[in-house]
């Protein structure tokens, strides 16, 4: 699971195709509908942005449940945002727009939006308070901000593989070398990986009132026989996240962000290696793979005054 090594993976197919199976295991939609929908309280024919959109993300599920928004998406980097385009068009999904532009300096005038949402971006910008900033100066008065963003900041312990072969030096390693890790991530400005837990106190520095966080309810999971199709989507993802076709790119960038963060080279290169992808598709090839888990991930509610 080196996807967080990269330094600019968002353009890349293979990431569009994580990203996009990834929105099939991300949320509960009973949850997204009855819980989620109602606390945004977004008005009707509402204007929304969706900063960091992706390939489409988020926007593609409010646009289906709430056809009477006007959702703009936003995003660094032009591939995915063609390919939310063509997503759209071909499900015919007519409320919705992709525009380019930089999350740290928004190019919409001041109070645009009646919501402004985020989902898994915060972690990867160069400076999230400014990014918050900037997400409340385009709100209306009134208008909703809502954030879902994890803090991944240690390998939640869930899979089999790992648990079954590994020691406790094994993780006392993983977890100081990683600790590196996000130290060099944050110094190389490509994300804080503690941020969820930290985005409502942000959001509030920001101006914002907070009148509600929780975290998401889906448990990602898969075991023998994987009778659910939930499980054999999330199984599907996970396979994916664990075949790396370019691996010599990762381990120059798992180096680069560990020696960044004040580790060694050799740290870098045991972190590469700690995880056992191949052990992972092995074990999913075969049937034996078990999960019941993931990282937590924070929702913030906010509203302008
Ligand atoms: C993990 S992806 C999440 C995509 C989408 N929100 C979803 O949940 O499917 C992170 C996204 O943040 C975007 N991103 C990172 N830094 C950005 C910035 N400074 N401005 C705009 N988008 C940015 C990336 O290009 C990428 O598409």
């Amino acid at each position: 699971m080196t996807q967080q090594a990269s330094v600019n993976p968002w353009s890349d197919d293979d990431n569009s195709a994580f990203l996009r199976l990834r929105m099939k295991t991300f949320w509960n939609l009973d949850y997204f509908e009855k819980v989620i929908l109602p606390l945004l309280d977004l008005p009707q024919s509402g204007r929304v942005l969706d900063v960091g959109c992706g390939n489409g993300g988020i926007s593609l599920l409010l646009a289906d449940l709430r056809p009477d928004l006007q959702i703009t998406g936003m995003d660094f980097e032009p591939k995915p945002l063609e390919d939310a385009s063509a997503y759209a068009s071909r499900n015919g999904l007519k409320n919705l727009s992709f525009e380019q532009g930089d999350a740290h300096n928004l190019k919409y005038a001041d109070a645009t939006f009646d919501g402004v949402v985020c989902q898994t971006v915060l972690t990867h910008v160069r400076d999230a308070e400014t990014v918050i900033g900037e997400m409340t100066r385009v709100l209306k008065p009134g208008g909703i901000f809502f954030a879902a963003e994890y803090t991944n900041s240690a390998m939640a312990n869930y899979d089999n593989v790992h648990f079954d072969k590994y020691d406790e030096a094994w993780y006392r390693e993983y977890y100081r070398i990683n600790l590196l890790f996000m130290k060099g991530k944050k110094a190389l400005g490509r994300g804080d990986n503690t941020v969820g837990v930290r985005v409502p106190l942000l959001a509030t520095q920001a101006g914002l009132d907070v009148y509600d966080v929780r975290l998401n309810d889906r448990a990602m999971h898969g075991f023998p026989p994987y009778r659910h199709e939930k499980q054999r989507n999330y199984l599907e993802l996970v396979r994916m996240a664990n075949i790396v076709d370019d691996d010599e790119k990762w381990l120059r960038l798992d180096i680069e962000t560990v020696t960044a963060g004040g580790g060694t080279e050799e740290d870098g290169r045991w972190f590469h290696h700690a995880i056992d992808s191949a052990g992972i598709v092995r074990a999913i090839d075969e049937g034996t793979f078990t999960a019941t888990g993931s990282f937590p991930l924070y929702l913030t509610f906010a509203r302008k005054p």
